[in-house]
């Protein structure tokens, strides 16, 4: 057996499951190192909802399409799963994160949107889902609201943009919004509103809570700070193996392992650091370049002989030759990680 495609491949022995950040509301995150496959299994796909998950009958269901449209629509789950569907491939990171992922579920947004037909002046789609509650974050609303979230017109209108209501082959679990949400490949997670009720078509920008007050961010508008909605996912790498401190034998073959994805541009290169970025050297892609997902990577490496401490880092590359940047912009607060993160290892005689 090949040494180095079995340490990436290793973890079959670990126990699986979800790392709980929070309960109720849920906040799960996908243990990293045990990435494997090009599309991560629903049991390891990262749960965040903000409210407590509502209890939707697929019966009584319907998903209503308002607003500055010619006519309104009211679906109900079975007209809704009556309509063509595609799958699509496409990576979803929570903006908070770091943390990714891989969904694949259904109708497009767009054939919706053409039937309620969008009058000319409307600019953005809110997308609203059934879960409702007061934030837990300052300023806090007055009352409870809704979750609520709004994509520019011309996304809405990408082919790509999906109401889905399976994942990865079966319908959606009660977390990931049951029976249907939204998709919207190319931008932080917080856009594809689950357990989707409301389609509204706007004539103004949205300028609800979380799309002002949480994710959020700080721009620069000629020298003046101005707030603008969170959007596209930036181009970002992470090491999946090794772990943080793993221990590691000298002088070893040992493959480093990761993906790497991007929302408005495609990842061309990817580069590891051995050295805590003194150096870098050139990985291996394991996939090819598709649309909004990721592509995991590897890098054959020969540990040092010399014992210690070490830090690797990878760095993504994009198709406009941009790489991640060297360090966290704080005009996005705690959102968009997008720096290469340090991974410490020990190498060590056993
Ligand atoms: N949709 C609703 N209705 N309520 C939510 O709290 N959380 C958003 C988004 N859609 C959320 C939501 C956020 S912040 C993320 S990152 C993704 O859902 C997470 O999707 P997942 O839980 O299926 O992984």
């Amino acid at each position: 057996m090949d040494m180095k495609t079995e340490n990436w491949s290793s973890t079959a022995m670990r126990p699986v499951g979800l790392i709980i950040r929070q309960k109720d509301p849920n906040n799960l995150e996908m243990p990293f190192d045990q990435l494997e496959d090009f599309i991560t299994p629903s049991e390891l796909f990262y749960i965040r909802s903000h409210f407590p998950t509502p209890k939707l009958d697929p019966l009584a269901y319907r998903l209503s399409i308002s607003g500055a449209v010619r006519n309104e629509l009211s679906l109900s789950y079975a007209d809704i799963r009556a309509m063509p569907s595609r799958t699509c491939v496409a990576t979803l990171e929570c903006a908070g994160n770091s943390r990714v992922f891989m969904v694949p579920p259904v109708p497009g947004a767009q054939w919706v949107l053409e039937r309620a037909g969008l009058t000319d002046e409307v600019c953005e789609l809110v997308l609203e889902g059934a879960d409702r509650g007061v934030p837990k974050e300052e300023p806090k609303p007055p009352g409870p609201i809704s979750y609520a979230r709004s994509i520019p017109r011309t996304k809405a209108m990408e082919s790509n943009v999906l109401i889905a209501y399976q994942m990865n082959g079966r319908d959606l679990t009660p977390d990931h919004g049951y029976p249907l949400r939204a998709i919207v490949p190319g931008h932080y997670g917080m856009a594809s509103v689950k357990w989707l009720t409301d389609i509204v078509a706007t004539t103004q920008p949205f300028q609800g809570y979380w799309q002002t007050s949480d994710y959020g961010y700080w721009d620069d508008s000629e020298g003046t700070p101005v707030r603008r909605p969170l959007a596209e996912m930036k181009l970002k790498s992470q090491i999946a193996r090794p772990r943080v401190y793993e221990m590691l034998e000298p002088n070893r073959p040992y493959t480093i392992f990761g993906a790497a994805w991007a929302g408005d541009t495609e990842v061309t290169e990817i580069l590891i650091s051995l050295d805590a970025g003194g150096s870098w050297v050139k990985g291996d892609f394991v996939d090819p370049i598709s649309r909004h997902a990721w592509r995991r990577w590897k890098y054959d490496w020969i540990t040092p002989a010399q014992p210690g401490r070490y830090t690797l880092l990878a760095r993504a590359v994009g198709a406009d030759q941009r790489g991640q940047p060297d360090a966290h912009n704080p005009n996005f607060g705690s959102y968009v990680i997008d720096h290469p993160l340090p991974i410490e290892v020990f190498v060590a005689a056993v």
